[in-house]
Parts: structure tokens; C-alpha cells; sequence
């Protein structure tokens, strides 16, 4: 008896224990915000996987199919998706949305049957041991070191799905393997018609049979026709990579790719939630002067310094009252100006052997130029005293209401020397590591079941997202981020409508 009593004491005593405990956390919680953000740092945000049918009836009566491999980094493998759900909506099938490869270094292209084989070769089955290491904070044996390097995270992760599948229907095909094709839908090999890629830029869809455009930089064409008449369940291509690919000359075929731009927005409420507590700050959406500035490689390394003196040149001119004489001291004087229209030669070389087309149009010898005087309002005195900006000088301080805010991936960028002039004329210009206490969630992103931290891919997304939501954009020619930011983000973010391609656009490119 005695020992039973004490067992029911003991029970309430546990209970009486947890109810206070329980009660204390959620006072905790749900007091200060600076308690909860200590408490939370430490858990890992997950990425949530969907399953393959989430967004689609299981086996549609006569449904066919069409899949591509994925290749590259991720705005590559964006242009890939928006490709081949253009198609797909063309040809009435039903997308297989392989997910995002995130790698460092990415995957490159290859040929179908190789790059098909790289991508059945990235897996994780049978490492499972590394996580479990890497959780122990153990050392890792040489199998493992590559595992964190690589991830996948599904498409939904950046986009709503269910605004893509309003357009095209999507099914996510867990692998790239063939097996689960045939066991998923019941099929062989004779079902799929392949298009197997020989080279990066093989051939690109023409949708009209009435216009004869000339070919942009790829080898043949492939008439819309053509494709339509191929009765297989499943079509598959390899690399669908490449602007202008598919084109979209009908007025319908602009239309749905207007719609499919519209539904491709980065959506992901951590990254959404930094993104917008930082422009809030800037002032918020359309209050301040968004650029893009690529410095890191190839082509835009060869390129930074004429790129970043063209931009500063048009800030100059839009938003100051500055002279020639003015202009010149800022930039530190001719030769400087001079100096910074410059390519770098060191990687001129190794360019050109990758980039044949290299751009004739760049303007080396272009004078210090400065826009007419015209009458810098102050719109918004409060602004420079809210942002912590620089003092500026007895002339630049008339430009702190222009408020600007540089995604890059220049290292140490208020010290760079390509980007000093910009911070010298405008003493409200701020980058991303000005807000570094707004970016904690995002660290804390992972595929937990891998252990990989998405970070390092995330941040110039968020970067770029704030950039988007400026009154005026500037972004890098020749970037396919910038125009992504340029024709979707942008427009989005700041209420205006996406922007398609038009017949001078690709004439142009095609130059
Ligand atoms: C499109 O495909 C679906 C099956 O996925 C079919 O039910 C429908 O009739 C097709 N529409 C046209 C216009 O062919
Ligand atoms: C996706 O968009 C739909 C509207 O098309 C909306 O109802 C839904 O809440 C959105 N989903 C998310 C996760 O934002």
C-alpha cells in the first residue's frame, strides 16, 4: 500500500514538474523576441520534400510525358524548367520536374549519355554512415568528403507549385534513373523517344511554321511539328538549357510564357522574410535604387571594371547634379577612369577559348561623361538619420535621400576598388553584410536528413531578391541572373507585369 501511495505521489509530482516546465518555455516563447531568437538558433530549419503525385492525379487516362536531365548551376537549371514546361504546355504533356542539383562545383553539361550517367553516379545511398559521423562531430573517412558537398532540394522549395501546375501539370520524378518511369507509369523502353544532345546548343524549338527566324547560336532546328506528331508516352531530352530555345513567336505561345515567367518568383518565406525585413529598412519596395553587380568570373571578371564604370556613370546621371569636373575627383581622375575601362588580361586568354562570341560592343574609350543639372530633391530627410549612412561631403551629402543597395559577389565590397567611386558620390549605399543579424534563419536552412546547409547558395538569391524590389533595377549585361531579375523579380516585386521576350529581343541576340 505504502508503495503505491508513493508511486501516485510521485506521478503528480512528475506532472505538476512537466505542466511547470511546459508553462515556463511558453513564457519563454512567447516573451522577448531577443530570448526566442537565442533559444532558436540552434535548430535546424528543414527543407520539405513533396511527393512525386503532390500537385497531380495519379495515373491520368492517356497522359504522356516529357522529361529533360538537369545540368549546371541553379539559374541554368531554372531556364531549363522554364523550357521545358513551355514545351510541355505546347505539346499537352505532363512535365517529370527533376529536382534542383546544388553542388559546388556545379555539374557541367555533357552529352546525354554521359551527363545521364554523372547523374545516376550522384547519389547518397549507402553513406549513410557520414551523416551519422559528421552528427558526432567524428572525423570523416574519404568516401564521405564529397557528400557535403552536393545536395538536391525539391522545386517547391523556391517556387509555389501550385501556381506551375495551374499551367502545365507536373509529376517530381524522384531520380533520373529509368526503373522508376517503368514501374511509376507501366512502360518499356520502346515507350520513351529520345532526343539524345551531342552538343550544348544542338538544336531550339520553332513554334511557328509561318516565320522563318534565323537560328540563334544553336545548330538545327526542330519544328514544334515535328514533336507534336511523336505518339511515345514519354519524350526525354537531355540539356534544355539555353534562352531562346524554345521559342514562342504565337501570340498564345507569348502568352503562356508570360504566364509560366509569372508563377517562376522566388517564394520561400525564410528567404521572402529576410528579403523583405531588409527592404523595409532601405525604405521599402520602390524606394530606393536596386543593382546587380557580378564581379566573380568569367566573362564578368574579364568585364567588371567597364560594367561597374557604365552603371556608376548612369547613377550619376539620373540621380545627381554633378559636373564634369566633379564627376572626374570622384572617379580619381582620368587616368583612373581610364584605368577602369581596362579588361583585365589575365583572364582575356582563358576567355576567349570559351567564349569565341565575345562581345564587340563594349565602349573602352568612353570620356567622363556627366548628365545635365538637374534639381536633387530631398524626398525623404529622415532617411540618412534612420539608415546609418556615411556623412558624405559638402556635395554628396545633397544625394543622401537616393538610397541604394548593391547585390554582389565582389568580396569586402564598400573596399573594393571597382565599386569606392559609387559609395564616395552616394553616402546611402548599402550591401548585405550591412544586415547580417536579418540573415539568421537563413543559415539555419539544411536537408537535415544530409546534414548540408544551404547558405552558401541561398544568400546571393536573397541578395538579389532585395536588389529586385528597387525603383530603378541595374543589373550586368550578359547575366543570366541579372535578367532574371530584370524580367521576372522586378517587375514582380515592385507590382509591375513580367516581361517576354519580343522579335527584336532575339533578332538582337542573334546578331
Ligand atoms: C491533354 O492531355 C490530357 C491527358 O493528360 C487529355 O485528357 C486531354 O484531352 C488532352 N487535351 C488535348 C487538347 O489534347
Ligand atoms: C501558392 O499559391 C496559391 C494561389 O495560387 C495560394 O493559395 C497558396 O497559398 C500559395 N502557397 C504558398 C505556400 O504560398
Amino acid at each position: 500500500m505504502k508503495r503505491k501511495d508513493s508511486t501516485v505521489v510521485g506521478l503528480v509530482l512528475i506532472t505538476v514538474i512537466v505542466c511547470f516546465i511546459t508553462y515556463f518555455q511558453y513564457s519563454i516563447n512567447s516573451d522577448k523576441l531577443s530570448l526566442r531568437t537565442t533559444t532558436k538558433k540552434k535548430e535546424a530549419i528543414p527543407v520539405q520534400f513533396p511527393t512525386p503525385f503532390e500537385f497531380h492525379e495519379d495515373n491520368v487516362k492517356g497522359e504522356r510525358f516529357l522529361s529533360y536531365l538537369p545540368h549546371s548551376g541553379f539559374h541554368n537549371q531554372r531556364i531549363e524548367l522554364e523550357n521545358a514546361l513551355l514545351l510541355a504546355a505546347y505539346l499537352n504533356r505532363t512535365l517529370l520536374v527533376p529536382p534542383v542539383y546544388l553542388a559546388s562545383p556545379a555539374m557541367p553539361w555533357l552529352r546525354y549519355e554521359k551527363l545521364h550517367e554523372r547523374l545516376m553516379f550522384q547519389t547518397k545511398n549507402g553513406l549513410d554512415h557520414c551523416v551519422d559521423l559528421d552528427a558526432r562531430g567524428m572525423p570523416l573517412p574519404s568516401e564521405c568528403l564529397n557528400n557535403f558537398r552536393w545536395t538536391n532540394v525539391p522545386w517547391t522549395f523556391f517556387y509555389n507549385m501550385t501556381d506551375i501546375s495551374k499551367q502545365v501539370p507536373v509529376i517530381f520524378r524522384p531520380g533520373l534513373d529509368y526503373e522508376w518511369l517503368y514501374k511509376t507509369f507501366r512502360l518499356n523502353e520502346e515507350d520513351i523517344y529520345f532526343f539524345k544532345d551531342m552538343s550544348p546548343y544542338e538544336y531550339q524549338i520553332h513554334d511557328d511554321r509561318n516565320s522563318d527566324l534565323p537560328l540563334d547560336r544553336f545548330n538545327y532546328k526542330i519544328e514544334l511539328s515535328t514533336l507534336e506528331a511523336i505518339d511515345h508516352r514519354v519524350l526525354h531530352f537531355g540539356s534544355m538549357f539555353g534562352s531562346y530555345r524554345i521559342l514562342a513567336e504565337t501570340a498564345a505561345h507569348a502568352q503562356k510564357l508570360k504566364e509560366i515567367r509569372t508563377s517562376m518568383i522566388f517564394r520561400n518565406p525564410v528567404l521572402s522574410g529576410a528579403a523583405e525585413r531588409i527592404v523595409s529598412q532601405l525604405g521599402g519596395p520602390n524606394q530606393f535604387v536596386g543593382m546587380h553587380v557580378r564581379v566573380g568570373d568569367g566573362i564578368f571578371k574579364l568585364r567588371a571594371s567597364i560594367l561597374v564604370d557604365d552603371i556608376f556613370h548612369q547613377l550619376v546621371d539620373q540621380f545627381t547634379d554633378l559636373s564634369v569636373e566633379q564627376v572626374e575627383a570622384y572617379e580619381g581622375g582620368v587616368e583612373q577612369h581610364e584605368m577602369d575601362r581596362t579588361e583585365s588580361t589575365e583572364y582575356e586568354i582563358k576567355l576567349r577559348s570559351f567564349h569565341p562570341v565575345v562581345d564587340e560592343s563594349a565602349n573602352h574609350a568612353k570620356p567622363i561623361e556627366a548628365g545635365n543639372n538637374r534639381h536633387i530633391e530631398d524626398k525623404d530627410p529622415n532617411i540618412a538619420s534612420r539608415l546609418k549612412c556615411q556623412a558624405g561631403d559638402d556635395v554628396t551629402h545633397r544625394f543622401r535621400s537616393t538610397v541604394v543597395y548593391i547585390a554582389t559577389d565582389a568580396p569586402d565590397p564598400r573596399n573594393h576598388p571597382l565599386l569606392r567611386k559609387i559609395f564616395k558620390v552616394f553616402p546611402c549605399t548599402f550591401i548585405l553584410s550591412d544586415f547580417m543579424n536579418e540573415l539568421d534563419d537563413i543559415k539555419q536552412l539544411q536537408v537535415v536528413e544530409e546534414r548540408v546547409k544551404l547558405e552558401s547558395y541561398l544568400i546571393p538569391m536573397v541578395d538579389a531578391m532585395i536588389s529586385a524590389h528597387g525603383h530603378t533595377f541595374l543589373g550586368t549585361p550578359h547575366s543570366t541572373f541579372t535578367s532574371y531579375i530584370e524580367r521576372q523579380l522586378h517587375p514582380v516585386y515592385t507590382g509591375k507585369e513580367v516581361q517576354v521576350m519580343g522579335l527584336i529581343d532575339y533578332l538582337d541576340s542573334t546578331k
